[in-house]
């Protein structure tokens, strides 16, 4: 897959991709990453990317000029898929990473100042917000989708890293444990020690089943429950303070 983000601000990636897990998917060749930098593409001699907002107001507004060609020199073919960071989103999921990680091609495009002139957004097949707020610039958000890509790249991470976490069957992932086994007066819990693997299975599903409920019921609203979940999720309500 490859990837290419256009920003001010190159230098903020260098120690992003140089570093752990991203950087060795990228040594392996499973992803490409190019870095552009939108002022190449100013043609005026102090290659301003910005310009004051008509009909006043604070700040400064990326040009529309000047993205938009950044934009057409580094789109390589018909399926290159562009993606604007913008807080005027949807929050992106966890299916949205899915989704553009299935890509062969992406472009993401960072805004910074104010943000930018609204008639680039049509040069864009989508704006992906990372959620309610506003951050100074593009380039963080764009981190974060590289990096949620990335790890879902066949062969990226091992496979049963992704199989049990978060967001996976609609539950956000069980409590996990490593040594030692108590920790000032906090056990870990004996059924994981047992070594019998249906009752952990049971036992890491009905904790799944009970973080979620307490840390996000939203996910809960349109969870298909298995009928071992009902049970569960009936154990929990009743053992609830
Ligand atoms: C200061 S923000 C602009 C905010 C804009 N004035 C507004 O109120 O919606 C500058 C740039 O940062 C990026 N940005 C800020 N917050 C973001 C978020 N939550 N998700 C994605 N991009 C964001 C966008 O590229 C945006 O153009």
């Amino acid at each position: 897959m490859k990837i290419t983000v256009l920003t001010i601000f190159p230098e903020m990636y260098e120690g992003f991709l140089h570093t752990s897990i991203i950087s060795r998917i990228i040594d392996r060749g499973l992803a490409q990453i190019k870095i552009v930098n939108i002022r190449d593409y100013s043609l005026d001699k102090h290659h301003h990317v910005d310009d004051t907002p008509y009909g006043g107001g604070a700040g400064m507004l990326m040009k529309v000029d000047v993205l938009h060609r950044a934009l057409l020199d580094n789109i390589s073919n018909d399926y290159t898929y562009t993606v604007l960071t913008s807080p005027k989103a949807r929050p992106l999921k966890q299916d949205d990473l899915i989704r553009f990680s299935k890509m062969d091609e992406l472009v993401i495009v960072c805004g910074h100042y104010e943000g930018i002139d609204h008639r680039f957004e049509r040069y864009v097949d989508e704006k992906v917000s990372i959620g309610d707020y506003v951050l100074t610039g593009g380039e963080l958000p764009s981190m974060v989708l590289i990096d949620g890509i990335l790890r879902l790249l066949d062969e990226g991470i091992s496979a049963d890293s992704l199989k049990e976490e978060s967001f996976n069957e609609g539950l956000l992932e069980y409590p996990q444990y490593t040594r030692p086994v108590e920790y000032n007066g906090d056990r870990v819990p004996d059924v994981l020690q047992n070594g019998n693997h249906k009752e952990i299975r049971r036992y890491n599903l009905k904790m799944a089943l009970k973080e979620t409920l307490l840390n996000r019921p939203d996910l809960l609203d349109n969870h298909e429950y298995t009928q071992e979940e009902r049970e569960l999720l009936g154990e929990i309500v009743s053992e609830l303070p």
